[in-house]
């Protein structure tokens, strides 16, 4: 008994080591180190040695924490609007660029006046707060933009959140959305703490902030200095202003923190001349930001610009520069990802810039590692922007004496040994990625593509990340996506429960959360199968237009076959250019990849897309516009009739439901009239979808 007692305490202080180690990494550091199933497999078994040794459950035990709930930690909360991010800007040409886009899209005149706010872009996280009749009811991160977790009870500990809104004259429904941030004194008075409790200090303020505000007991959250900008809105149940300056002004009047170095111009010489003030000022200002944000100031012209993929049409952030700072080139590595591209990797000797420790930086490809000539053991500048991979800029020392040969990249591929190929298109360009040639044969694409398949956007199967992808990929059990659905069939053989980090129950939570997927929504199932230039935006536009797997894949075989029609369609919608078409084509058009779609498709069942408006007249009708648009552009009039479920299309045929058409129409209309198609004016399709 005695033995049985030492033995369960040696089992309970290991795992309550492990069990704290990852409650930091998940907690402090925001950067998880297991999965929650593996998680939740500690915390059961230690849980199991307390219930039969209740003497170890000592205070300091984890399973005394208060609010220590393992996975699943936070609720989901479904965006009823989707918190978008936002395109970025470089430099001044690209702001220029933007502005005129912005004009393009409305069909305004160059003179036309147009006015921006301009406003710091804070480093944080954002966070949408819920208000229902005045009060504070529900509070999420941003998530993946869709759904986000629900942080409710954290963000009420916030001094800068009112509990309920002050003034008068919100509506019913408001849903305040900013930054939530840690300012530089509050930040250096935390670590300070930190270090004087013999913890690791935080790496930056944003760190800190995330780890924050994603305790688990809202009681340490409070104790954190978390803060608050508001700066956008989500669902409102009526209208709060005309322009964005008024709203951000009500947000003041309601409790809110607001950015006071808001301003709103006219042009965008002064909006640059802001960014540049603000620039000078930026050490000084007390908080980190990383840029500024140009947004158009009138709300109506916003809802007409909308927005693309996930971002506005109507705002930009204008980023600052990239930190920089000097190291070694220790080694130079060749990666091999999912679409076979050979990256070399440098490996640097750790260095710190803006506040974080690098030690690997991309060098692309082999035509950037000629323009930089870089070797191992030169001295580099490197640069790191966000949480964009670290760059190397140049090379500081070229000319020392006793440099090694310049690095070339291997023509085979290092994982499997195949040949690796620049290919050339049909124009003769050639590409600058060398490629592995040996597709999902080679081991490296195989894994890569199968994470690629359980990631977030794609399958996102609780419990299977990347390390049990690899796991399962190294045991060969699961070689392409179709075998994950096979798994629970085979754990006869298997026996995941037996295997080190599980049990009973995470296996069963495994095949319970892939099961769950065996339905699965059009665009994931598409996305999942990682094609290059088929991301998710692409995967969307291509769901929404076609709706059903099916019709699609039909579609796609009609391409193959070379019918030029149906490759017209695809071309027709909106955002969907010839690289993704033919990349789409040629994955569909390879017999292995038909058999590994065949395979999954016995699998799983695809759940058709959503036509993205049904109560609209031109809902699933297809659009043709000719001629000149004169009150809106031609991105305009498509994008909007995208948005009613219409499909646009560039050529009058059969299928064509109405054709639009301004002044100087010519051919298309010829045809339309031939075909019986109805024609509207420009001002005629305007009324038809008020
Ligand atoms: S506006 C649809 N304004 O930047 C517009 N975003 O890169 C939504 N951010 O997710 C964002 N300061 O977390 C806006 N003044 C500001 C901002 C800001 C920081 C963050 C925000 C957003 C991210 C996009």
């Amino acid at each position: 008994m005695s033995g049985d007692i030492a033995k369960a305490k040696r089992e309970h202080h290991a795992l309550a080591v492990e069990i704290r180690i990852h409650d930091d990494a998940y907690y402090k550091q925001d950067a998880p180190t297991v999965s929650d199933a593996k998680y939740d497999a500690l915390r059961k078994r230690l849980l199991a040695i307390e219930a039969k040794f209740p003497e170890l459950a000592t205070k300091d035990s984890p399973s005394q924490h208060v609010g220590a709930k393992p996975s699943g930690r936070f609720g989901k909360i479904t965006h009823s609007v989707p918190m978008l991010s936002l395109d970025n800007a470089f430099d001044e040409g690209d702001v220029k660029d933007f502005a005129a886009r912005v004009r393009r899209f409305l069909n305004m005149a160059e003179d036309a006046p147009l006015a921006f706010t301009a406003e710091p872009k804070i480093d944080g996280l954002s966070a949408s707060i819920r208000y229902e009749h005045g009060k504070l009811v529900k509070a999420a991160t941003r998530g993946d933009g869709r759904i986000g977790e629900d942080i409710t009870a954290n963000i009420r500990t916030l001094k800068d959140v009112p509990e309920t809104l002050t003034g008068s004259g919100w509506p019913d429904v408001l849903e305040v959305r900013g930054e939530v941030y840690i300012d530089h004194e509050d930040f250096a008075a935390m670590n300070a703490a930190q270090e004087h409790a013999g913890k690791e200090p935080y790496k930056n303020p944003r760190n800190a902030a995330a780890g924050s505000l994603r305790q688990i007991d809202p009681r340490i959250t409070a104790n954190r200095p978390l803060k608050f900008y508001a700066y956008a809105w989500g669902e409102m149940s009526a209208p709060i202003a005309d322009t964005q300056m008024d709203a951000v002004l009500a947000f003041k009047r309601w409790g809110f923190n607001v950015n006071d170095l808001m301003r709103v111009f006219n042009n965008a010489d002064d909006m640059i001349a802001h960014y540049k003030q603000i620039e000078t000022d930026r050490s000084s200002l007390g908080y980190d930001i990383d840029g500024v944000v140009y947004k158009v100031n009138d709300l109506a012209l916003q809802e007409r610009l909308g927005f693309v993929s996930r971002a506005p049409r109507w705002a930009v952030a204008h980023k600052f520069p990239a930190e920089k700072a000097t190291t070694i080139i220790e080694a130079i590595d060749v990666q091999v990802g999912r679409t076979g591209a050979l990256t070399p990797v440098a490996r640097l000797k750790p260095v710190t810039v803006g506040g974080v420790v690098v030690s690997n930086a991309t060098l692309h490809n082999e035509d950037e590692i000629k323009r930089l000539d870089v070797r191992v053991g030169d001295s580099v500048e490197i640069q790191r922007a966000g949480d964009v991979i670290p760059q190397v800029l140049r090379v500081l020392d070229g000319d020392r004496a006793r440099r090694p040969d310049p690095f070339t990249l291997p023509k085979s591929c290092p994982v499997c040994g195949a040949n690796a190929v620049r290919e050339v298109d049909e124009k003769g360009n050639r590409d600058v990625i060398r490629r592995c040639t040996n597709g999902l044969q080679c081991p490296a694409q195989a894994i890569e593509s199968l994470k690629h398949f359980v990631s977030r956007r794609a399958y996102d199967i609780d419990g299977m990340g990347i390390k049990q992808i690899e796991a399962f990929y190294e045991k060969g059990l699961v070689l392409e996506p179709a075998h994950i659905f096979t798994l629970e069939a085979r754990n006869g053989e298997i026996k995941l429960e037996t295997w080190e980090g599980w049990g009973e129950q995470s296996a069963a939570n495994l095949f319970a959360a892939i099961n769950a997927r065996r339905q699965i929504e059009f665009v994931r199932f598409l996305y999942g199968f990682g094609i290059r230039h088929v991301g998710h935006g692409n995967s969307t536009l291509v769901a929404r237009h076609y709706l059903s797997f099916d019709i699609f894949l039909s579609a796609v075989q009609k391409m193959v076959q070379g019918d030029d029609d149906a490759l017209a369609e695809l071309l027709s919608i909106d955002g969907v250019g010839e690289a993704c078409a033919s990349a789409l084509v040629g994955f569909f058009k390879s017999p292995q990849n038909m058999q590994v779609v065949n395979e999954l498709l016995a699998q799983v069942t695809v759940i058709d897309a959503e036509a993205p408006s049904t109560d609209s007249p031109v809902a699933g009708k297809t659009v043709v516009f000719t001629g000149k648009l004169e009150l809106m552009s031609r991105d305009e009039a498509k994008a909007k009739a995208q948005s009613l479920g219409a499909k646009v299309s560039g050529s009058v045929s059969g299928k064509t439901d109405y054709l639009v058409a301004g002044p100087g129409a010519g051919s298309k209309l010829k045809k339309a009239e031939s075909l019986g198609v109805k024609v509207l004016s420009e001002a005629e399709w305007l009324e038809f979808i008020q």
